[in-house]
């Protein structure tokens, strides 16, 4: 990697099952990212226990993001893969942010006027999710990245880790960049992916497609895509159709060559009706789209699936990858922390390599 690659770092919530929506919008680019930058990435599993998930579930569900992410191409040698909370110094970092930031300043957060103007009495409101943006902060921080790719719903926390960096520079390091200011990267173009219902492709509306599930799921999945009632044998509208948008988000040319199949109702187009003893034997319909979307899931995702199943049958080499990234991720930290502290006037031992 060159010294002047800009570094990368991004968070990922081991809440619920990946799906395809997440593929294309988050893992997809990220790998990209990694490539060309110095990659930081790691499961924010402190981030996640700020809703309480049941234990057994967030466990599982480390594993399950870690397994999902590294099994779909994240590689752990090029990227610095950790888990938040083996990072002991990120908790440290973010309570002496939490002593840099005015509450008035965190009160305009949003997570936190929704929850308010949603009708919940702050008082009830956990500290820990009212302080969601300052552990956030300090897990950018930490790591003097340059930055970081997120979603427009995260352009908020970015700034106050922004504002984080910038009140500790002028309160302990006389207006020197001591800890970095980090860019967002929040990319505008990302589409945003069709559900089996037409909207969002999002774990809150149930309407998902992942990139683990086996032909079977899929075949059964796919009954609950919603489509129109064209006749079989006639034209399908390519217009804004889930079925073509996610095949040519994997495969283009499949795409393209099952638009002409859309737009003549037929499965080969070259073949003349009146030369067939049953013409409806040659008909395209969305059943047979169906099928197409299935095959290219299936080709795209094989392998993937088999080292994602591989890794979660035994979680040991997981939490190998996940040490060694953690050793990997401490080894950046610890000078970055040692000099806060050092600004700060604590005296802190850090536990040496
Ligand atoms: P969900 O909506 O299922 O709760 P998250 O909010 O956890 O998904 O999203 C995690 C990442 O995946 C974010 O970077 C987000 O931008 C991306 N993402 C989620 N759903 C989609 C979608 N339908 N299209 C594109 N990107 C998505
Ligand atoms: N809050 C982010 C989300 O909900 C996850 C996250 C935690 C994160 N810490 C981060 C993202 C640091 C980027 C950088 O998606």
């Amino acid at each position: 990697m060159t010294g002047e690659a800009k570094r990368v770092l991004t968070g990922i919530k081991p809440t619920g099952t990946l799906h395809l929506g997440n593929y294309f919008g988050a893992i997809r680019p990220a790998i990209e990212l990694a490539k060309q930058h110095d990659s930081f990435l790691f499961l924010a599993d402190l981030h996640a226990l700020t809703i309480q998930p049941d234990p057994a579930r967030l466990r599982e569900e480390t594993y399950g993001i870690a397994a999902a992410w590294i099994a779909l191409g994240v590689d752990p040698e090029r990227t610095i893969f950790y888990r938040q909370s083996d990072i002991a110094e990120i908790p440290t970092l973010a309570w002496i942010l939490s002593c840099c930031l005015p509450l008035g300043y965190l009160n305009r957060a949003h997570s936190f006027k929704d929850m308010t103007t949603k009708g919940s009495d702050a008082g009830n409101i956990l500290h820990g999710l009212y302080s969601y943006p300052v552990l956030m902060a300090a897990d950018i921080l930490l790591f003097a990245a340059d930055q970081v790719p997120v979603g427009k719903d995260q352009k908020q926390h970015l700034e106050i880790a922004q504002e984080a960096a910038r009140k500790f520079n002028h309160i302990y390091g006389q207006g020197e960049a001591i800890l970095k200011v980090p860019e967002a990267l929040i990319d505008e173009r990302v589409m945003t992916i069709p559900g089996l219902d037409g909207r969002k492709m999002s774990k809150s509306y149930g309407n998902t497609l992942t990139p683990f599930m086996t032909p079977k799921e899929v075949k059964k999945a796919l009954k609950r895509l919603v489509t129109d009632s064209t006749e079989y044998g006639q034209p399908l509208p390519t217009e804004s159709d889930t079925i073509l948008t996610l095949i040519n988000l994997l495969n283009p040319e499949r795409a393209q060559l099952l638009a002409t199949n859309y737009q003549t109702g037929r499965k080969d187009p070259s073949v003349n009706d009146t030369s067939l003893d049953e013409p409806s034997v040659n008909y395209f319909g969305w059943g047979d789209a169906k099928a197409a979307l299935n095959e290219v899931l299936e080709d795209h995702f094989k392998e993937a699936r088999e080292r994602y199943q591989e890794l979660m049958s035994d979680t040991r080499k997981l939490e190998h990858l996940l040490t060694l990234g953690a050793e990997r991720a401490r080894a950046v930290a610890r000078p970055i922390l040692r000099r806060v502290l050092d600004l700060t006037g604590l005296t802190t031992q850090l536990p040496s390599s």
